[in-house]
C-alpha cells in the first residue's frame, strides 16, 4: 500500500501507542530495554502499588516526567496533526500514550485513554478534575493534597483500572469507516480489541509499525516501517 486514500465520506479513528513516540527518544514498554525493563508492573502501576508504596510510584512517574520533558514531537505526530486539519469533524485520535507529544504537535480532537503524565488527581476520586502537575518529586513530603484531604496521585490509568472516556471512544469507533493504528503491540486491552470493534462495523483497518502486532490478523492492511518515516506523505485526502 503506497498511500492511504481517504474519501469525502470517510470518518477516521486513529489509535496510537508507545511506538509513535519512539523516534522522539521515549522508550516503548515491551522492548528489551523498554520502560518496564528493571521494573515490575505490579510495583509501580497498580492500585495496590499505590496503596503500598506511593513514594515508589511517584519516583517512577517523576523519572518519566524528567525523560518526557526532553522529548519533542517527531514527523509522525506532526503528520497526524496535519491530517486532522484536513478532516474537520471527521477525525478522532485516541492515544494510549501519557506523554504530551500529540498535544504539542497540534492534535486537538484527542483523548488520552491511559491518562496524562503532566497531570495529577486526587487519590480518593472525590470528583475534582485533574490538575496540571509537571513536578519531579524527590520525596512523598513534596506531593500535595487535594482540598478534600486525599493525596494527589499521577493522572495515570493503573493496570486493573478502567481507561478514560470509554463511552466516547466506543461511539467514535462505531461511526468510523477507517481505523489507523500506529505503534502498539496489541498486548493491552481494551485498546488491542478496538480493531475488532471497527471491523464489526465494517471499517477498513490499517496497522503501521516496524513489526506486525499480536493482533495483526484483525487488520485489513499492514504498513511495515517506522512511524516517523512512513506517515509523512502516506495520506491521500480526496477533496
Ligand atoms: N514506529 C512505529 N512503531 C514502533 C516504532 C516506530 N518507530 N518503534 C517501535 N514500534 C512499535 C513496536 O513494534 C511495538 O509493537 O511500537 C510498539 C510498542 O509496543 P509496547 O511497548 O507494547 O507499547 P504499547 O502497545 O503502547 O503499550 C500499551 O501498555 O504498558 C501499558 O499503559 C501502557 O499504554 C501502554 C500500554
Amino acid at each position: 500500500m503506497s498511500q492511504i486514500s481517504i474519501k469525502q465520506e470517510d470518518r477516521v479513528f486513529v489509535l496510537t501507542g508507545a511506538g509513535i513516540s519512539a523516534e522522539s527518544g521515549l522508550p516503548t514498554f515491551r522492548a528489551s530495554d523498554g520502560l518496564w525493563a528493571g521494573f515490575r508492573v505490579e510495583d509501580v502501576c497498580t492500585p495496590d502499588a499505590w496503596r503500598r508504596d506511593p513514594a515508589g510510584v511517584w519516583a517512577f512517574y517523576s523519572a518519566r516526567r524528567a525523560q518526557g520533558s526532553k522529548a519533542n514531537p517527531n514527523p509522525a505526530h506532526i503528520a497526524l496533526a496535519e491530517l486532522e486539519a484536513q478532516l474537520p469533524g471527521r477525525y478522532f485520535l485516541c492515544t494510549q500514550n501519557v506523554d504530551n507529544l500529540h498535544d504539542r504537535a497540534g492534535s486537538r480532537n484527542l483523548v488520552h485513554m491511559h491518562g496524562e503524565l503532566a497531570k495529577a488527581r486526587c487519590e480518593r476520586e472525590c470528583g475534582r478534575p485533574p490538575v496540571d502537575d509537571r513536578a519531579i518529586y524527590a520525596s512523598l513530603d513534596e506531593v500535595g493534597r487535594c482540598s478534600c484531604g486525599g493525596r494527589m496521585r499521577p493522572h495515570i490509568v493503573f493496570f486493573g483500572e478502567i481507561p478514560l472516556e470509554m463511552p466516547r471512544i466506543e461511539r467514535e469507533i462505531a461511526e468510523s469507516t477507517l481505523m489507523i493504528v500506529i505503534g502498539t503491540s496489541g498486548n493491552v486491552y481494551p485498546a488491542a480489541g478496538f480493531v475488532n470493534w471497527a471491523r464489526q462495523s465494517g471499517a477498513q483497518t490499517v496497522y503501521i509499525g516496524p513489526e506486525p502486532p499480536l493482533n495483526a490478523s484483525a487488520f485489513t492492511h499492514i504498513v511495515e516501517g517506522k512511524a516517523g518515516e512512513v506517515l509523512p506523505g502516506l495520506f491521500d485526502v480526496q477533496s
